[in-house]
């Protein structure tokens, strides 16, 4: 999977060098291009945000940058879409392909991010971020690029971040894990909280007793059927104390 990030502070994803996703890099399963988005920038101040229309509180990101920078990234994809022998390039004002890279703008006024959209992300091919400061991006930018292809605004939670790269480096990595390969042993994959829409039971490992508190006894009991009966009741009750939204 190739992964394309437009950011004003390119350091932050310094991180993804580390751990599973570094080496998925280091690997060839993901590539990964940071561009800062002040390279795209063109007065003696590279700015990058100006007052709002309207008036109001804060900044917002100017959208020529935005243009140059996704431009870009969009454009390098749509020649490797027409080296393809089967590549559909999209003319100008064309309807939106269902194979290009899919754009996504971080935003909490974005579609709910969930393992199920992680999963459906993980399919892709080509993935660009755009990550959003100050009080957003020009609307325009985000109306532009839906006439052209594939868009999403995607949000984490309902709480506000200061920008968008801490969203982006969570669904990089929520991402990039489903990606064959990725985690060396896929089996871990499927039990974990969310994949089965139900919350992730206990784990124990030695010693068998620790400072009082026991494993439960079942799990030493080498009974496979009453372990996975004993583990899949954990996950339904924990899922109603903690979680019933997911129950319904
Ligand atoms: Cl994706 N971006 C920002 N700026 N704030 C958020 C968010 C995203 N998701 C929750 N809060």
């Amino acid at each position: 999977m190739r992964i394309d990030i437009v950011t004003i502070f390119p350091e932050f994803f310094d991180v993804l060098d580390l751990s599973l996703l570094g080496k998925a890099r280091q690997s060839g399963l993901i590539e990964l291009g940071v561009h800062n988005l002040r390279d795209h920038t063109h007065d003696r101040h590279h700015s990058v945000d100006d007052t709002p229309y309207g008036g109001g509180a804060g900044m917002v990101m100017k959208p020529e940058p935005w243009g140059d920078a996704l431009d870009a990234i969009l454009g390098d994809a749509a020649a490797n879409d027409d080296a393809a022998p089967d590549g559909d390039a999209v003319p100008d004002g064309g309807s939106a392909p269902d194979d290009g890279p899919i754009l996504i703008f971080p935003s909490p006024a974005g579609d709910q991010f969930t393992q199920a959209m992680a999963r459906e992300l993980s399919l892709e091919q080509h993935l660009v971020f755009g990550c959003g400061r100050y009080e957003g991006i020009d609307q325009r930018v985000v109306d532009h690029y839906e006439s052209r292809g594939r868009v999403r605004l995607v949000s984490l939670g309902d709480y506000v971040l200061n920008g968008g790269e801490v969203a982006v480096m969570a669904m990089i990595e929520a991402i990039g894990r489903l990606i064959p390969g990725v985690v060396g042993n896929p089996e871990s994959l499927v039990e974990e909280s969310h994949e089965d829409g139900l919350l992730e039971y206990p784990s124990y490992t030695k010693p068998a007793s620790w400072r009082g508190h026991d494993v439960p006894p079942v799990l030493l009991s080498g009974n496979h059927g009453a372990i996975n009966a004993w583990r899949h009741q954990q996950q339904v009750d924990r899922t109603a104390r903690v979680r019933p939204d997911l129950l319904a």
